[in-house]
């Protein structure tokens, strides 16, 4: 374990009926609020009154960005902050799944710069500011609600990248499962892929002497493998939405990874295939992270059997290390396609004409990964593994 400093300043506002704190939570910004959301969901599952009645009762002025796109564009954050800027807005509330807290993010941080919001993304300029914003959780995911993560696409030069900032952490986050109950069976399973994604992208780390994390990881996992299934065959239940909603930020919101920073190359270069093919985030991720596995249990075979034992209880009697990785490698893939999530590039109708577009742009800035770092060719290799 590295030593570390760790800092999370979100208020988590979680369970019923939680909507009302905004009453609190949200004038000690200002008056002048701009609601974020996406294509519509908020609207057919009743969210969208309740918040404008609660907006309304506190007498909040309320300015509105719609249409946030699943794999949020740039261009739409662009317009985020043009309206803050022209209208003086003085905090955000994201309402929606990571992506239109992704992009709230972003127009946070572009509504007090004077350059381009693309230039955070590339890293060109860093945040020296940002409005205030909080979030209202719809979808159980990537864990933006409780971190200062935040994935943006340009669509005009078909990239995708993550970039964070200490100003993009959201000052609260409601999470409240009422709302997530309307989430198609689809995104439930994706949800629970990225959910556990992250967790093995920090299980698969850098550092050595990590028995706690370890633990908290694998047990954490376990968890979610006995409860998922019941969820996918039962999406109206509350309690069941309840523990997947806790599973998700708890993800990716620092703890699972006090000590480390984790592997993150499946991350960079599902990211890759989404900027060139707009296929659902853990949809990519379910298809690639057992490649990504395989072509790396050679590092630390010890590791991966280890993961074999303790997450998906692999038993090693009469087997080699490598056997015992390999069938935990095995039993993740079907895990995941046995609650619904695809298995291989095809299901997306992707075929080799752009794997090596793709890796290029994942390692654009040069190797990616920590537990074995990969260049072109590596992920050239995952990729055509993965068709
Ligand atoms: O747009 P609406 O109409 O709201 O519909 C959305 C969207 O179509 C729908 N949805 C959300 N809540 C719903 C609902 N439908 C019915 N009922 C509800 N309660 O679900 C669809 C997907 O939403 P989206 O926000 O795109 O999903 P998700 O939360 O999985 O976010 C994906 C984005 O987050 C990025 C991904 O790359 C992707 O761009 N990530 C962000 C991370 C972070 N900030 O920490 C980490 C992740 O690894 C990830 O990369
Ligand atoms: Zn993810």
């Amino acid at each position: 374990m590295n030593d570390f400093v760790f800092h999370n300043p979100v208020k988590l506002l979680f369970g019923k009926d939680q909507l009302a704190k905004l009453a609190e939570e949200l004038p000690v910004y200002g008056k002048k609020v701009l609601v974020v959301y996406g294509g519509g969901s908020i609207k057919k599952n009743g969210l969208y009154d309740e918040l404008m009645t609660i907006l309304n009762e506190i007498d909040m002025e309320v300015y509105e960005l719609p249409g946030v796109e699943p794999n949020p564009r740039v261009s739409t954050a662009r317009k985020g902050a043009e309206i803050c800027k022209k209208n003086h807005i003085d905090v955000i509330l994201a309402v929606g799944g990571g992506s239109v807290i992704d992009c709230t993010k972003l127009i946070a941080c572009a509504a007090k710069y004077e350059g381009d919001a693309w230039d955070f993304v590339i890293k060109k300029a860093t945040p020296t500011d940002a409005l205030p914003f909080g979030t209202v959780l719809t979808l159980a995911a990537t864990g933006s609600e409780m971190n200062s993560g935040s994935v943006i696409t340009n669509e005009e030069t078909e990239e995708k990248y993550g970039w964070g900032s200490p100003f993009s952490f959201p000052k609260f986050s409601i999470l409240d499962p009422t709302y997530t109950l309307s989430v198609p069976k689809d995104h439930t399973v994706y949800g629970i892929v990225d959910m556990m994604s992250h967790m093995i992208e920090q299980y698969f780390n850098e550092a050595s002497n990590t028995p706690i994390q370890d633990e908290m990881c694998e047990g954490v996992l376990r968890a979610l493998i006995e409860e998922a299934p019941k969820l996918v065959s039962d999406l109206k239940n509350y309690e069941l939405r309840k523990t997947i909603l806790l599973g998700g930020t708890l993800g990716l919101n620092g703890f699972l990874r006090l000590g480390y920073i984790g592997d993150w190359a499946t991350h960079e270069i599902e990211h890759a295939v989404s900027a060139v093919y707009d296929i659902p985030h853990a949809g990519g991720l379910a298809i690639l992270f057992p490649h990504w596995m395989r072509y790396n249990m050679h590092v630390n075979p010890n590791r991966f059997a280890k993961f074999a034992k303790n997450v998906f209880g692999v038993t090693d009697e009469g087997r080699t290390v490598e056997e015992v990785a390999f069938l935990g490698i095995e039993q993740l893939s079907s895990f995941w396609t046995s609650i619904g999530a695809p298995e291989s590039l095809a299901d997306y109708a992707i075929d080799e004409s752009k794997i090596t577009l793709m890796a290029e742009k994942a390692t654009r800035n040069g190797t990616i990964g920590r537990f074995n770092p990969l260049n072109q060719k590596d992920v050239e290799a995952i990729l055509m593994a993965a068709l």
